[in-house]
């Protein structure tokens, strides 16, 4: 099969993704020092060739200018120097000899263009320039000498005495210039390769070090089970990204770690209470079964309803928590948000109280409509009321009042207080107090949970204080108004 260019490109860049970060970054840092070492060098002879050129142009005009001075009239109309006899003709001998001692080579042309002068070296040449420039103006020109393997830059100076035009070309040896450029180019040659190869040795070696932590967070991360999050990633010294990515990680794994300890205590808690009333049941049925002469049936029914309803609570407050769970972790929506009149809801439980049970109930209420779930708030203010009928003596006091932006709801018992280091502990789920548990109340435990979940859910906060009037509990919820509507404080 003949590779496409395309199917040449896609395994290359397969490669390039495969090659890992410390070779990409090795090849692009060294590529990049490629490109600029090269760009540099090109400069850098360039400018040296530029400036090669621009010093023997000054050296050449310089001679030129002595040799020009010393050109007269005679000598410019002259057609051959053999023929020229001007009391200058020493100096001018003088000036290009001196020249030819600086490694200089000297023609001087009429304005035919006829060589009238040169130095030995250039003896019997025509003339080296065709085009002359005008008087006081120059050009350069370069052009190879046959006794030179190297080629010679000129520099042609016209000049003119008494209006008959002359030139003076001086020109020099490029050889020096072109060694020193020469020697610059191996030592580019040389030392380029040699600067790359270090630049991707230490990329190599600084892109592997910092890596280090990185794949040893993996490594420890791969061993690391659902089972067993007890472990942590090790944190490099320092506050650069890694550690902060292995610091995060660390963080990520408790909150993991957290959840799922948590879970599996719920799971195992639950299970426990479900126990009981399925354990009863089933020894109801059992009797029923074997003694059916001892079991009363009116006895039996009693007492199934009556763990039935158990479980049936259970079950529910265990489906509650589970869809809060589900909403604070995002997966199941945004909670209902109607408009909910908290007064309402505390005259309906009031009611209820009242008939329901033979206690003492005040009621304070002032108006507060709040953004939410009515099932849920009614639910929380059940809970609380429940709770505190279960532990009165023989009053209960619900007050609703608003603080600013805030409605404040106080549900108050006469009964024993819960100790300081419960106050917080009385809302995790399937928490309940000593006295609880020997006075045998019944409950489960996940009423104080669940209102917990309903009102944080709602924006809002509950915590267990001391009431202002005497001993007692007071549960306070705090929860964000949304607006004040304009009806009248009512006290019964
Ligand atoms: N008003 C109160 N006075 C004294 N103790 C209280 C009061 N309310 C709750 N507690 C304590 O807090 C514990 C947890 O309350 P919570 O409402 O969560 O569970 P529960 O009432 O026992 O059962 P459930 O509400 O699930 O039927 C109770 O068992 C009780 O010990
Ligand atoms: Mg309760």
């Amino acid at each position: 099969m003949v590779a496409t260019p395309r199917g040449v490109l896609g395994r290359v860049l397969g490669w390039w993704r495969a090659a890992g970060v410390q070779i990409r970054s090795t090849i692009a840092a060294t590529v990049l020092q490629a490109v600029v070492v090269a760009a540099a060098g090109a400069v850098l002879l360039l400018a040296l060739s530029n400036n090669l050129d621009n010093s023997i142009d000054a050296g050449n005009l310089a001679t030129a200018q002595g040799v020009s001075a010393l050109v007269d009239g005679d000598i410019a109309s002259s057609t051959a120097v053999a023929t020229t006899d001007s009391p200058n003709r020493e100096d001018l001998r003088d000036a290009i000899s001196a020249a030819s001692r600086r490694r200089a080579v000297v023609q001087v042309l009429n304005a035919d263009g006829t060589v009238i002068a040169a130095s030995d070296d250039l003896r019997g040449f025509t003339a080296l320039a065709r085009e002359l420039p005008a008087a006081g103006g120059t050009r350069t020109l370069e052009r190879a000498l046959p006794f030179d393997d190297d080629p010679y830059r000129f520099t042609a100076l016209g000049g003119a005495v008494d209006s008959t035009r002359f030139t003076v070309l001086i020109g020099q040896s490029l050889g020096t210039g072109e060694d020193t450029l020469h020697a610059a180019e191996v030592a580019l040659t040389v030392a380029g390769p040699l600067l790359l190869l270090a630049v991707a040795g230490a990329t190599y070696l600084f892109i592997g070090r910092s890596l280090r932590p990185v794949s040893e967070i993996r490594t420890t991360v791969e061993g690391i089970s659902l089972r067993d999050l007890s472990e942590r990633v090790p944190v490099p010294p320092g506050d650069d990204e890694v550690s902060q990515l292995a610091r995060t990680m660390n963080a990520m794994l408790a909150d993991l770690d957290r959840a799922t300890t948590a879970q599996r205590q719920f799971v195992s808690d639950a299970s426990h209470e479900l126990r009981s009333p399925v354990a009863t049941l089933r020894a109801a049925a059992d009797i029923a079964l074997t003694v059916p002469d001892r079991a009363d049936r009116g006895d039996l029914a009693v007492l199934v309803r009556g763990e039935a309803q158990r479980l049936d609570r259970l079950v529910a407050d265990l489906l509650l928590l589970a869809r809060v769970d589900e909403r604070s972790r995002g997966s199941a929506g945004t909670p209902q948000r109607d408009e909910v009149d908290l007064d309402d809801l505390v005259t309906a439980e009031a009611r209820r109280l009242r008939t329901a049970t033979t206690l003492d109930v005040a009621v304070h209420r002032e108006p507060a409509r709040v953004l939410g779930d009515g099932h849920a708030l009614s639910r929380v203010l059940r809970n609380l009321t429940d709770n505190a009928a279960r532990h009165a003596v023989s009053k209960v006091s619900i007050a609703l009042h608003r603080n600013g932006s805030t409605a404040v709801l106080d549900v108050v018992n006469d009964g024993p207080p819960i100790p300081g280091q419960d106050r917080e502990r009385v809302f995790d789920r399937f928490v309940r107090l000593e006295e609880s548990r020997a006075r045998d109340l019944g409950g489960t435990g996940l009423g104080l949970a669940i209102v917990r979940e309903i009102v944080l859910a709602h924006g809002g906060n509950v915590r267990v204080l001391d009431p202002d009037d005497g001993p007692g509990t007071c549960f306070r919820i705090e929860l964000p108004i949304s607006e004040f509507p304009d009806s009248p404080e009512l006290t019964d």
